[in-house]
């Protein structure tokens, strides 16, 4: 059984995902209406990811015997500026991501909570590919710089390629 404390911190990570898949599509919507594809593509490859992990945490929720909770999800942004600054937003998010991760894995230290531990393991890896991936884009974003053109297309082809 899912202790009152982990519960409602794992509702509020569900709502911290889905807030994350809102936040990548509408940068995805954006990218394309600045006739990024490529990057547009990846961010939907990220939108998909995101809504995959607050499944995850709805089902360990379930699984647990706990009560799920759905709370309101903010809007997104619109405008997000160069994809520099888009991919700077990106991992500025990640990091914020890392550290609610990180929050709930010490209340299931605290709490002697075994199985969201292991449960959260998974998350622990996954934050760091996720902040790794965000800065290599702002990395290879800012050796480009801003105003070659040709450069940014090229890295917009590259990540059209993005799989999963
Ligand atoms: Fe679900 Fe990007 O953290």
């Amino acid at each position: 059984m899912l202790s009152k404390k982990m519960q409602e911190l794992m509702n509020n990570q569900i709502q911290a995902e889905f807030y994350s898949a809102q936040l990548y599509l509408a940068m995805s919507v954006y990218s394309e209406s600045e006739n990024f594809k490529g990057f547009a593509h990846w961010l939907k490859v990220q939108y998909q990811e995101e809504t995959s992990h607050g499944m995850k945490f709805l089902e360990h929720i379930v699984e647990r015997g706990g009560e799920v909770e759905l709370k309101s999800i903010d809007a997104p942004p619109v405008k997000f500026g160069s994809m520099l600054k888009l991919f700077e937003e990106v991992l500025a998010h990640e990091k914020k991501v890392t550290a609610m991760i990180n929050n709930l894995y010490e209340a299931a230290l605290k709490e002697k909570d075994y199985a969201s531990q292991i449960f959260l393991q998974w998350f622990i890896s996954e934050q760091v590919e996720e902040e790794a991936n965000a800065a290599e884009i702002v990395a290879q974003l800012k050796m480009i710089g801003e105003k070659s053109v040709g450069g940014l297309f090229q890295l917009d082809h590259a990540l059209g390629h993005r799989k999963g």
